[in-house]
């Protein structure tokens, strides 16, 4: 399949002179009735760990909105459980038993060989491959700092306070904990790629809590030694960053095809500063529990605001919220691709 002609694949190297293209982030979850009547069977880490099912909640949003990009389902956190970090998902978010809170606790934790422990990922991929051979794939994975602030916190917060402490307060194991989580990130996404993924998305989710001194250290610094070794697969890379606004002038030293923004960003302006990069974004999840014609009106602000649509990748701020009008994507979808 010539998936590099995509308009996805050619959005993310600024080279799209046809349709824009359109995804969503969660586009297979809780919203569409057709993912919770495979929820009502299994429970979500079954679910992970199941190629069939995997492909075929991959596939759902895909066929049902004509989405321009396919992600893998899994989640940020399977990585951790081989590493020695239990998580479970039970209601109300992702909890870690026995979080790291010294030093000592982060000897407990250890690389290992990803394609061993994580079968069902390559399985999964390939299984996606064959329900949706003409779609593009996104593989993905979440940063280091992000991922070590749920092991530091064990649950979902929304300031991580005791994992910006644990970096300040013991810096050479935050640098050991940092340094591990990015070699198993980059076998993993290596994996991934290896394995078929036709772009990789790094999900920064809490790097954008840091002090805007901090950020290169503390986050971006670990991202790139991840991305430096998927360059030689030749795929799009993507940085999704939560709170993007004060960090533009660092995304300048990404090295990678395409910035994620939130939806409290300006997208015209970061386009503006980062020229030589896409932009992926970045509608406010919330809009789209309003009527379809204020989803279209506030999709279309977002789309006028921009000089250039060669190289935009169109998308939420962050992920789809649970309960989402599925008329809303619809009215979303058909605007990005009726725009041009
Ligand atoms: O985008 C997709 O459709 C692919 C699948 C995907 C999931 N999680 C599935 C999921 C992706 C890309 C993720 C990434 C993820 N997971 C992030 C980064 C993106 C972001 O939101 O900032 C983070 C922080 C997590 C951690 C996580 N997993 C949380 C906080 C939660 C609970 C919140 C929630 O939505 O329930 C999860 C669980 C989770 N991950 C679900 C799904 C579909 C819900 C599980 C269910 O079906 O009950």
């Amino acid at each position: 399949m010539k998936l590099n002609e995509s308009n996805f694949i050619k959005a993310c190297y600024g080279k799209n002179d046809s349709t824009i293209p359109v995804w969503v982030m969660r586009q297979a979850g809780r919203y569409l009735p057709e993912y919770r009547k495979v929820r009502e069977k299994v429970s979500f880490l079954e679910l992970c760990r199941s190629p069939k099912l995997i492909a075929e909640v991959v596939r759902q949003p895909v066929e049902r909105f004509g989405f321009d990009a396919a992600i893998l389902f899994s989640d940020i956190l399977i990585i951790l459980e081989p590493m020695g970090m239990k998580v479970t998902f039970p209601e109300g978010g992702p909890r870690l038993e026995g979080r790291i809170e010294t030093p000592e606790d982060v000897e407990r934790l250890t690389d290992y060989d990803v394609r061993e422990a994580l079968p069902f990922v390559p399985d999964g991929i390939r299984e996606i491959k064959k329900a949706l051979p003409d779609t593009p794939l996104i593989g993905f994975a979440g940063s280091p700092f992000t991922l070590a602030c749920y092991l530091i916190e064990g649950q979902g917060s929304k300031t991580f306070n005791s994992a910006r402490q644990f970096i300040y307060r013991y810096p050479r194991t935050a640098e050991k904990l940092l340094s591990l989580i990015t070699s198993v990130t980059a076998e993993y996404l290596k994996a991934q790629a290896e394995t078929g993924v036709d772009a990789v998305q790094i999900f920064d989710s809490w790097g954008g809590l840091l002090a805007r001194d901090d950020y290169g250290r503390w986050s971006l610094e670990y991202i790139n030694k991840i991305f430096g070794q998927i360059e030689k697969f030749h795929i799009p890379r993507i940085l999704y960053l939560n709170n993007t606004a004060p960090f533009t002038e660092h995304l300048k030293k990404a090295e990678c095809d395409v910035i994620g923004a939130d939806y409290r960003t300006n997208l015209a302006e970061l386009a503006r500063i980062l020229p030589d990069k896409a932009v992926q974004g970045n509608l406010d999840p919330a809009v789209l529990f309003a009527t379809p014609e204020t989803v279209r009106e506030k999709a279309k602000r977002i789309l006028d605001s921009l000089d250039n649509h060669d190289n935009l990748i169109f998308n939420l701020g962050h992920g789809i919220l649970p309960k989402t009008p599925v008329e809303s994507v619809e009215a979303l979808v058909a605007t990005v691709h009726q725009y041009r």
